[in-house]
């Protein structure tokens, strides 16, 4: 992997260090050389932070100056900490939008010399393409839900502090592979030989295997020309939605029986979902405003910005990341 800055002995801070993402790009970094400092709280799983090189920095983002004392001495931070999920759309606001805020507070007081702030954002911060051709970043963000607009508010922020922290927002498509819980559920309809088709229209959509992403992240991170700059990134792919269960089916050798589920009667099941798990307090897996934003008919993007700018080059196209990922939850029981 070419990058214009070595990585090397970069001290990197990586927040949201344990999770899917986060977790991913520890372990790159460590194999490239890089000081890596984990931002998680005491509650946090550190299940698969492996490395005994990787050194934590307790932090909440909603707590100024635990992010204070782990700013200190770093060269690059990798905001990957935020709320994919929440309990209710203030939630989202409250870790998306001011989480960040509050981290980029506490740089210019702490860190005068950062080199990069990387913010991973998100594809749902642009939302869906507004033409049949997959978004770019020249599109206008429009954001469907309280989850997007939340990762927009967090992008905006990152810009307004530009001149004292110098940054990169990486804005990925829909992520899967190894200890991914969210597309976790198409794998397993697969593993039961179910091909789920929302209404009869042809959706596209684009994706990203999480090693891939840690390529982009990181070649975009130690790149000159990515300095405040945004770009998406994806496996440089758009496929349709009868592609993508094709190849889960395939991934479980399965052959496949179509359900059709009527959109509106999707977004009823988001609805009844909601509703159901906040009488009981508990994060939904579902929501309605998420059954709208899954059944958008365009959420195909291009990485072509990052192929240009920094050589982003993905390898692992749906069909082979696809097995990779089946494989790793059968290995590890999660189906
Ligand atoms: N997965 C995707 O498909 C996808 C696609 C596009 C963008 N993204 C973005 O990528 C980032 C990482 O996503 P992911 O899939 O890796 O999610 P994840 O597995 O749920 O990890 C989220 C991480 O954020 C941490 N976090 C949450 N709230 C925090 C707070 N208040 N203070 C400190 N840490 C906090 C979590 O810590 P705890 O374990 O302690 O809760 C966890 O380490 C997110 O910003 C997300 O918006 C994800």
């Amino acid at each position: 992997m070419h990058t214009d800055i070595e990585p090397a002995g970069a001290r990197c801070l990586v927040t949201g260090a344990n999770g899917f993402i986060g977790s991913h790009l520890c372990d790159r970094l460590i194999d490239m050389g890089c000081k890596v400092f984990a931002l998680v709280r005491r509650s946090s799983n550190l299940k698969y932070i492996s490395s005994p090189k990787i050194e934590f920095r307790f932090g909440e983002l909603r707590d100024y100056q635990s992010l204070q004392k782990a700013v200190g001495d770093i060269d690059f931070i990798f905001h990957s900490a935020g709320l994919t999920k929440a309990r209710n759309k203030s939630e989202f606001f409250q870790v998306n939008h001011l989480g960040t805020q509050t981290l980029l507070k506490a740089i210019p007081e702490n860190r005068k010399d950062l080199n990069r702030l990387i913010y991973i954002s998100s594809q749902a911060a642009t939302g869906p393409g507004v033409s049949d051709e997959p978004s770019n970043e020249n599109q206008t963000p429009d954001p469907v839900s309280a989850y997007g607009r939340s990762k927009l508010l967090g992008e905006e922020e990152v810009k307004q502090f530009a001149e004292k922290v110098p940054y990169v927002i990486i804005r990925p498509t829909s992520v899967y592979g190894p200890r991914d819980t969210e597309i976790l559920s198409f794998f397993r309809a697969a593993s039961w030989g179910i091909k789920p088709h929302f209404g009869n229209r042809k959706s596209i959509l684009s994706l990203v295997f999480v090693d891939d992403l840690v390529d982009g992240i990181i070649m975009g991170a130690f790149s000159n020309k990515s300095r405040n700059q945004t770009y998406f990134i994806s496996d440089g792919m758009v496929y349709e939605w009868s592609e993508i269960v094709d190849c889960l089916l395939a991934a479980f050798g399965k052959k496949g029986v179509k359900i059709t589920i009527p959109v509106r009667l999707f977004h009823l099941i988001g609805w009844l979902t909601e509703n159901a798990f906040n009488l009981v307090g508990k994060t939904p897996m579902l929501t309605k405003e998420k059954a709208f934003e899954i059944t958008c008919d365009n959420w195909g993007c291009s990485a072509e910005k990052a192929m240009r700018d920094f050589g982003y080059s993905p390898r692992i196209l749906f069909k082979e990341g696809a097995v990779m990922t089946a494989k790793w939850y059968k290995d590890n029981r999660w189906l």
